[in-house]
């Protein structure tokens, strides 16, 4: 009666721990959520090559709107889906991109196991997040010393988004890319200096290929970014010192 969600990391699949992969070989059923009906789930496509030909895999949608709410149903279903699954006596794995525990479905899913399932155990599977994969691919640090680093997604409350900006030495900007030149506008104003050290990536380590620009906030202002997908990071930096 035991769970696995295991973090898939960023996209590469040789970017997994060696625990995910043999859960994965080894499961019966494996749940990967997707945002809309009949779109290929992005963690299932990260560990294809190590699903058996045998095990049944089930995409579940996520649908991506803000209103809690109508998520609810989604979230309720899911979960449902997934207990009925382990109680049938399968090995029920739950993939997940990045780590489970940054801006994941997953974190919905336990809490509606937690609460309307609780015969259901965990286990969770720690991956490779996203922030990690960009600055290792950048070759930078994103925190020495006694500095300070905020995650924010970027494309929602720009006035906490700034105050929480002139607060961090870094800060790392995930969701959607096509909102990282309003961030460069805001950036100056929380007290980021024109030599702040501006890092953005799209589809960091996914095999089909990576934008990955490392420059300075002087050089990125007035100018459109290079990502405009909902696979972009941004880490900006307010010590450029590497
Ligand atoms: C729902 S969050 C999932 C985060 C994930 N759990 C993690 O640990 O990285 C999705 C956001 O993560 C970021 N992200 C995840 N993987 C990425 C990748 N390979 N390249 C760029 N951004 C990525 C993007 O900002 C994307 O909008």
């Amino acid at each position: 009666m035991k769970l696995y969600c295991v973090g898939c990391g960023p996209g590469d699949p040789e970017l997994l721990t060696v625990k995910a992969v043999n859960l994965i070989k080894s499961a019966e059923v494996i749940f990967a959520p997707t945002a809309r009906e009949g779109k290929p789930s992005i963690a299932l496509s990260v560990v294809d090559q190590y699903v058996d030909k045998s095990t049944k895999t089930v995409s579940l949608v996520f649908p991506m709107v803000k209103d809690r709410e109508s998520l609810k149903d989604y979230w309720v279903r899911n979960a449902g889906e997934i207990a009925d699954a382990v109680r049938s006596g399968k090995k029920v794995v739950y993939l997940t991109v990045g780590d489970p525990a940054l801006y994941s479905t997953w974190i919905y899913i336990h809490r509606e196991l937690k609460k309307s399932h609780p015969d259901i155990e965990v286990d969770v599977v720690p991956g490779v997040a996203s922030v990690f994969a960009i600055a290792n691919k950048a070759k930078i640090s994103l925190a020495e010393g006694e500095e300070t680093v905020a995650i924010v997604p970027a494309c929602y409350d720009m006035d906490r988004v700034k105050r929480t900006a002139a607060a961090c030495d870094t800060v790392i900007f995930l969701k959607d890319g096509r909102y990282f030149d309003n961030v460069i506008d805001m950036l100056g104003e929380a007290g980021f200096p024109d030599d702040a050290m501006i890092a953005i990536a799209q589809d960091v380590s996914a095999p089909e290929g990576e934008i990955l620009e490392v420059t300075r906030l002087v050089d990125q202002r007035g100018r459109k970014g290079p990502t405009e997908k909902y696979f972009s990071i941004m880490v900006a930096k307010k010590n450029a010192r590497q």
